[in-house]
This record gives structure tokens, sequence and C-alpha cells, in this order.
């Protein structure tokens, strides 16, 4: 709510006006509130005098107030859950989802300005290292970003490099490859998708931009305003509605389609590989990789939780999941990434130390590294590896390519708009 407080002049001097800032701040909250004006207006018929009362408070308070607009009327955007997946998704009561939202927050998304400047070689934006056709990293054949890793407006490159932007509506425990944007962090500012949007902003290996010179650029951009009013009943363009609506339009972006989810609706057969290479994937003495990757039962291929997978011994990265839990036990640890479309993905791990697949598997197979900090669930570390031979090693890569979704790295609501607001 303190958004709404200070974006309107109404404050809490009626109940009809409290009632209308839960209106400007979000959409689940606009029906209940149509409901509790209905309610007053019932009431109004039976105590005319203090329907007169109330309404002169409300009129002269809300009139000035230039956020709250009848025809904020936003569209509800279902997110549609593929079959098999989760139930639950994290979407915070003050950002519901929707129609208006989304279409904003994809513009925003793309659009260079969002470095606060204009100029064409001061333009950033998410995507300027987001990019969908690798699944929304840079990806390794970046013509500027080399070996996939990228670097912001002023040179310095980011700590770890990118992670797969799939899915994310369902990450519950933290973002980022140490988990650090969670709801368990001290700062109320870094705490969900919709804080990335200003973090991104302000990061000296990012954009390293200003929030208040964003908020303001956009104000003054044709086009925009208007959309901020349909999106969030306001004109007035704030960072924190600009961190809203990226992150409505970040959730939309589900991968569900893969190879693999289609057998599982009975779609297709596997091949023999592939097939073989499943039963590898979630057999303890075969590859073993479903603790911490998911499997048919857990289709995100992400337990979206941190471990240290046992590449090695000695732990220097101030950004590992240690440095967000202080638990020594967590040094050398990162959130197991999704396993869908790593196609797209190279290179890998948080400092993409494996260019290819292969390598990532020959790791897997004989370079493990014990450390006291190794996870218990490497249960494969007395060898080393998981030790296959190099037919179910390749029977394990093509399951693992069986979750590649070709159609998610090019599905034209996810691509970057062909206009912009200004140039309707
Ligand atoms: C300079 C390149 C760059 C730019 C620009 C950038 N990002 Fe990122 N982004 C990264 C990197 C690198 C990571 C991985 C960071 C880490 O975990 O250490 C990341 C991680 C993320 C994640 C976490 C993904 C996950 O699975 O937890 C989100 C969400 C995200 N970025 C959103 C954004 C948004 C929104 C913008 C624009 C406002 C943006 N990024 C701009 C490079 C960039
Ligand atoms: C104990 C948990 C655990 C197990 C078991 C495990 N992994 Fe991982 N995996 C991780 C973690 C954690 C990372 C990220 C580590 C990092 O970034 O430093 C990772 C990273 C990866 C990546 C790189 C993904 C990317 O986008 O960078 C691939 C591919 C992968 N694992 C495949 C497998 C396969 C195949 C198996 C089984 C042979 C397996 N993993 C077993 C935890 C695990």
């Amino acid at each position: 709510m303190k958004f709404s407080k200070k974006t309107r002049g109404c404050s809490s001097r009626s109940a009809v006006c409290s009632s209308q800032s839960a209106v400007c701040s979000s959409q689940s909250a606009v029906r209940s509130s149509r409901f509790t004006i209905y309610h007053l207006h019932f009431a109004f018929c039976i105590f005319p005098k203090l329907c007169m009362a109330t309404l002169v408070i409300f009129c002269s308070s809300c009139q000035k107030d230039p956020t709250y607009t009848a025809l904020y009327r936003p569209t509800p955007y279902t997110i549609e859950i593929p079959r098999f997946f989760p139930t639950e998704l994290n979407i915070p009561d003050d950002n519901p989802m929707t129609v208006e939202g989304v279409e904003l927050g994809r513009y925003l998304f793309y659009d260079g300005r969002l470095s606060g400047r204009t100029s064409s070689d001061s333009l950033m934006s998410c995507s300027t290292c987001h990019l969908q056709i690798n699944s929304f990293e840079c990806g390794i054949a970046h013509p500027k970003f080399l070996n996939g890793h990228p670097f912001g407006l002023t040179g310095i490159p980011t700590p770890h490099v990118m992670m797969p932007m799939i899915n994310l509506a369902w990450t519950m425990n933290g973002y980022f490859w140490n988990g650090m944007v969670s709801p368990m962090n001290p700062s109320p500012a870094m705490r969900n998708l919709e804080d990335i949007a200003w973090m991104a902003v302000v990061a000296p290996h990012e954009i390293k931009g200003d929030t208040a010179r964003v908020a303001a650029l956009f104000q003054s951009i044709k086009g925009y305003p208007g959309l901020f009013k349909k999106a969030f009943g306001s004109d007035r363009v704030t960072m924190k509605n600009i961190g809203r609506a990226i992150a409505q339009f970040i959730r939309t972006l589900i991968s569900a389609n893969s190879k693999f989810d289609r057998f599982m609706l009975g779609k297709v057969q596997l091949t023999n590989a592939e097939r073989n290479g499943y039963v590898l994937f979630m057999t303890e003495q075969g590859g073993d990789c479903f603790h911490c990757h998911g499997g048919a039962g857990n289709p995100l291929f992400t337990t979206n939780l941190f471990y240290n997978n046992g590449k090695d011994s000695i732990f220097t990265d101030p950004r590992d999941r240690f440095s967000v839990t202080g638990n020594p036990d967590d040094a050398g640890s990162y959130k197991a990434p999704t396993l869908r479309n790593l196609s797209f993905t190279a290179p890998y791990m948080h400092d993409g130390r494996y260019k290819t697949l292969d390598e990532v598997l020959a790791f897997y197979n004989a370079g493990l590294v014990w450390s006291p900090n190794i996870s218990p669930l490497m249960h494969h570390i007395g060898t080393n590896g998981i030790r296959l031979n190099p037919t179910q090693l390749a029977d394990l890569k093509s399951f693992l390519l069986s979750l590649n979704d070709s159609s998610f790295v090019t599905n034209p609501s996810f691509s970057r708009p062909a206009q912009f607001p200004d140039d309707f």
C-alpha cells in the first residue's frame, strides 16, 4: 500500500477514499473495492445525510487525484498452467497479471531507453542481454559478449554468466544463481521479480542508470503514459510500475512444449536413446540427476534449490549461496538451473566454465571433486562421477536435448515488438 499512498492524493479521509486507493493499487482489490462501493451506495440510501457528507469528501479529494480514473479496467491475464506443472505461482497480491500490464512490460523489456538515455550508443534494455533466441540468455555466439559473458554499458562484466529466463513464475525461493532476490531478503526492495528491474537499471555491470531519470524519460515518451494508465490506473510513470509491468511480462515466459512434454501428453514417442537417457536421468545407479533437476514429477526440471555440485574444493566467489545465507556449508553452492532448452543456453554453470553439453556430461561422469561442502545428493562422489559408458552418456545427452522447446524461442508473443508506443 506504500505505492498507492505515495502516488495518490487520496488519504484515508473517508471510507470511500480508502477503498478507492485499493482500486488504484491492485486489480484483485478492484473487485472487492467495487463491492465495498456498492455497499456504501446502499448505505447512502438509508442515511442520506451521511451520503451527502461522504460524497462531498469523496469528490473533493478524488478530483485532485490524477491517478484514479473510471477508465481503469484492466483485463485479467490468466496464466494457463501446463499439465503436470505445479499449480502454485509466485504472483504477489499487489501485482496481479493483466493483459495491459503484460503488454506494457514487453515494450519496456525491449526498449533501450530503459538506460535513461537516448543516444544510440547508450541504449540498453533487458533484451540487450536477455535474448529470446537463447532462451533469454545472451548465448555463447554473441558477437559482443564473448563466450556468453555479458557486460554493462560501462564495460564492467557481470559477476556470473546468465540464467535461462524460463518458467520463473514458479520460482518461490529466490532469483539469481545465489537466490539473493527472495522473500527472505532483509531489504523489502529485493524480494521478487518486481524488484529486479530497478536493480538492473542501477547495477554498475548492467545499465548503470538512474531510476528517477528512467521514469522521467518514459513519462516524456509519447504513448507510454497512456499505457501506464491502462495497466495501473495512473499515467504517472514510476520505477515501481516499470518493475511491475516487466515482472508481469517475465511471468508469461512459459516453456512447456518440448518433445519430452509432448511425450508426457502422449502425443509423440521418444527414441530408444531418449528413453534410455530418461531412465538413466531418473535412477540412482544411473545418472542420478533427478534429485536436483526434477523429472516427470517435476517438469520444471529444477528443484529451484541450491547445491554444491562438486566442481571445486576451494570457494572464493563472493556471490555464492553462502554470501546470501551466511551459512558456511553453502560455500560454492548455486541454484540448480532448469535443464530445459540447454541447446540455447551455453555456456554452462554460474561461471560459464563449460562451453558444451559434452563438457558438462564429462564433468558429471568422471570429474567430480570432493570437498566438505559437496551436496550429500552427489551420491557418486566416491568414484568421482557417475561412470556411464559412452553409449549411456550419449543416451543421457539425447534425453536432455528432448527438453529443448524451439517454439518457446520463436514464440511471437515473447519477441521484440515491431513498433514501440511512440511509433503508433
Ligand atoms: C548486462 C546484461 C544484463 C542486462 C542488461 C539485464 N540482465 Fe538480467 N541477468 C543478467 C545476468 C548475468 C544474470 C545472472 C545474474 C546472477 O545470478 O548472478 C541475470 C539474471 C536475471 C534474472 C534472474 C533469473 C533467474 O532465473 O533467477 C532476471 C529475472 C533478470 N535478469 C531480469 C532482468 C531484467 C528485467 C532486466 C531489465 C530491466 C535485466 N535482467 C537486464 C544480465 C543482464
Ligand atoms: C546435488 C544436486 C545436483 C545433481 C545430483 C546434479 N546437478 Fe546438475 N547442477 C546442479 C547445480 C547446483 C548446478 C549449477 C552449478 C553452478 O552453477 O555452479 C547444476 C548445473 C547443471 C547444468 C548446467 C546448466 C546451466 O544452465 O548452466 C547441467 C547441464 C546439469 N547440471 C546437468 C546435470 C545432469 C545431467 C545431472 C546428472 C548426471 C546432474 N546435473 C546432477 C546440481 C545438481
